[in-house]
C-alpha cells in the first residue's frame, strides 16, 4: 500500500512572484478551479497583506473551490496572519502559512536578532494563527542553509505551539539532494513531536536541483510538496508540479499522489499562455518536443514498440500525440506511419520509392509538413492561399492600438479593422474578423536578429485548431508583420489541411519518378 503524499500547489502564490507573470482575479479564479481538478491538495492562493488584488484573489479562490485546502501566506507577524485569517473566511479548508528565516543569514542580516529571537518569533505567530484556523503551516525560510540541530529545535518549538505541517524550504536553491534529504532525516529523527506534523519541502531551482532535493526529501520522511506548474517561481523556478507527479508515478517508491496526469498537459498551456510564461521546448513532460523523435533509429524504435523509447505514454499526462517529426533523418517506418495517417497505404516498393523522393524534400527543409507529403504523394502543392495584401496599425502611448488588414483569398481580397490590447492583437484580430474565426493563440515567440542596419524579429507562432497544434513563422524589419507573416503562415496549415481557400498549385520541379 503506497504513502499519500500531499501536493501543494503554490503556482498563484511563489510562481506568480515572476515579474511580468502577474494575473488578475479572474485569471486566477479559472487556474484554481483546474488546479482542483487536477487533483492538487492545497493551493496557496496568495500572500493576502501584500496587496488588496492579492487579499481579494484569496477571498474569491475560497469562494471558487471546494476540496483543496485554501492557504495564505504571511509573515510572522500578527497583521499579516489577522488579513489572512479575513481574506480565507470563506474558504471550506483553510490554512494559514506563517514563518519566518531560519538561517544565520536571515537572523543576523534580515532580522538582526538572534537564534531564540526568531524561534520565540515563530511560537509566537503559530499561536497567534491558531486562534483562527486549525490548520497552521510553518515555513522556516532558508532552512537549506540551516544549522540541523538549531533548525531542529525551532521546529520542534513551532509544533509544540500547534503548527500541523512544517515547511522546510531550500529557498536559495542551494542544497544538494543528499543534504538536502538527510536533513529531513534529522528532523525525522531528532524533532520528538515530529509525529504530530506533516513534513512539506519546498525548493528552488537555482542549481537545477529543485525536483531531485523534493524527491530526495520526500524519500526521507516529507509527506507534502509544494510545487508550482511548468515550475515557474522567482529567479530559476520551483519544484515543478508535473516532474515530480510523474517521477512518483513513474518509479515504484511507495508513495502516491492524487494528481489526474491526464489533465497535467492542458493546465501547463493554460498557466503558460496565462503568464505570458513559454515553456523551454525541451522541459519534462509539457515541452514542445517532451515526446518528439526525430532521429530515424528513435522513430523506429518508437514505431516497433513505445516502450523501446518512452518511458511515459503522452496520454498519461494528457499530451495529444507523440510526434513523429519527419526530418532529412527520418527512416521509411516514420515517413510509412504519417503516410498511413494521410490515407496513403503503399506496397513496400512504393514506400522504397517514395522514401527516395522524400529525402529530396527533407534535405531542403528543417522538417517535413503533411502540405509536403500531399505533394509527395499527388505532384500537386496544395497550400492555404490566404496572402498579406496590406497591414496598417496605430499604436503608442495615447492612442488605442487598432490595425487595418487586407487578406487575399483566393482571387478575393478583404478587409477589416480592429482594436486590441496591443497593435499585435490588434492586427490579429483583424485577421481573425476577415476569415469568421477565433482561432487559439498558444504560443508566441519573438526572436530579434541584431544586424545593425538591418535587425529583423523572428516570430514563432503556435494556434490550436481542433486539437491539432500548427506552427507558423515569420521574419520581417517590422515585428508585427513578422507576427501576421507568422500568423498566416500557420493559418495557411490549418486551411491546406481543410481544404478551405484551397489552391492548387503545380510544383516547380517534380521530384525525380519512382
Ligand atoms: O522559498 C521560500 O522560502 C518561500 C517561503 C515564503 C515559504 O517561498
Ligand atoms: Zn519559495
Amino acid at each position: 500500500m503506497s504513502e499519500k503524499v500531499h501536493v501543494f500547489d503554490t503556482t498563484l502564490r511563489d510562481g506568480e512572484q515572476v515579474p511580468g507573470c502577474q494575473l488578475n482575479t479572474q485569471e486566477k479564479i479559472e487556474i484554481a478551479k483546474q488546479l482542483e481538478a487536477l487533483g492538487v491538495d492545497i493551493i496557496e492562493a496568495g500572500f493576502p497583506i501584500s496587496s488588496p488584488g492579492d487579499f481579494e484573489s484569496v477571498v474569491a479562490i475560497s469562494k471558487a473551490v471546494t476540496n483543496p485546502v485554501v492557504c495564505g501566506l504571511t509573515r510572522s507577524v500578527e497583521k499579516d496572519i489577522k488579513c489572512a485569517a479575513e481574506a480565507l473566511q470563506y474558504a471550506k479548508r483553510p490554512r494559514i502559512h506563517t514563518g519566518i528565516g531560519a538561517s544565520d543569514y536571515h537572523i543576523k542580516h534580515k532580522f538582526n536578532a538572534t537564534r531564540e529571537q526568531v524561534i520565540e518569533r515563530g511560537v509566537a505567530a503559530v499561536k497567534y494563527a491558531k486562534k483562527f484556523v486549525e490548520d497552521v503551516e510553518f515555513f522556516a525560510e532558508d532552512a537549506g542553509r540551516s544549522d540541523n540541530e538549531f533548525l531542529a529545535r525551532m521546529i520542534e518549538a513551532v509544533i509544540a505551539a500547534g503548527a500541523t505541517v512544517v515547511n522546510i524550504p531550500d529557498t536559495t536553491g542551494y542544497c544538494l539532494p543528499e543534504q538536502y534529504g538527510a536533513k529531513i532525516r534529522y528532523l525525522k529523527e531528532n524533532v520528538s513531536n515530529i509525529h504530530k506534523a506533516i513534513i512539506s519541502v519546498h525548493c528552488h531551482n537555482d542549481l537545477g536541483m529543485a525536483t531531485a532535493n523534493t524527491i530526495a526529501g520526500v524519500i526521507n520522511g516529507a509527506r507534502q510538496v509544494e510545487v508550482t506548474m511548468n515550475g515557474i517561481g522567482e529567479r530559476a523556478g520551483n519544484t515543478s508540479l508535473e516532474e515530480v507527479a510523474m517521477i512518483l508515478n513513474t518509479h515504484k517508491l511507495g508513495y502516491e499522489t492524487s494528481i489526474v496526469t491526464p489533465k497535467i498537459y492542458p493546465l501547463s498551456m493554460l498557466v503558460s499562455k496565462m503568464m505570458r510564461m513559454p515553456i523551454q521546448p525541451n522541459k519534462a513532460i509539457v515541452g514542445r518536443n517532451a515526446f518528439a523523435h526525430s532521429s530515424g533509429i528513435h522513430q523506429d524504435g518508437v514505431l516497433k514498440n513505445r516502450d523501446n523509447y518512452e518511458i511515459i505514454a503522452p496520454e498519461t499526462v494528457g499530451v495529444p500525440q507523440n510526434s513523429i517529426i519527419l526530418t532529412a533523418r527520418s527512416g521509411k517506418h516514420a515517413l510509412k506511419y504519417h503516410l498511413e495517417r494521410l490515407g496513403y497505404n503503399l506496397t513496400k516498393e512504393e514506400l522504397v520509392a517514395t522514401y527516395e523522393k522524400f529525402l529530396l524534400i527533407a534535405d531542403g527543409k528543417k522538417d517535413v509538413d503533411d502540405d509536403d507529403l500531399i505533394q509527395l504523394m499527388t505532384g500537386t502543392k496544395q497550400t492555404g492561399n490566404i496572402e498579406l495584401v496590406q497591414l496598417q496599425v496605430t499604436c503608442g502611448t495615447s492612442s488605442t492600438p487598432t490595425a487595418t488588414v487586407a487578406l487575399k483569398l483566393g482571387e478575393e481580397i478583404v478587409k477589416a479593422s480592429e482594436m486590441g490590447n496591443g497593435p499585435v492583437n490588434a492586427a490579429m484580430r483583424a485577421v481573425d474578423k476577415i476569415l469568421s474565426e477565433q482561432l487559439d493563440l498558444e504560443e508566441y515567440l519573438v526572436q530579434s536578429n541584431i544586424n545593425r542596419s538591418f535587425d529583423t524579429a523572428k516570430v514563432h507562432v503556435r494556434l490550436c485548431h481542433k486539437n491539432k497544434s500548427y506552427v507558423g513563422f515569420g521574419v520581417d524589419t517590422d515585428i508585427v508583420t513578422a507576427s501576421i507573416q507568422a500568423y498566416l503562415n500557420a493559418i495557411n496549415k490549418i486551411y491546406s489541411l481543410t481544404s478551405k481557400y484551397l489552391v492548387e498549385e503545380k510544383p516547380a520541379a517534380q521530384p525525380a519518378s519512382a
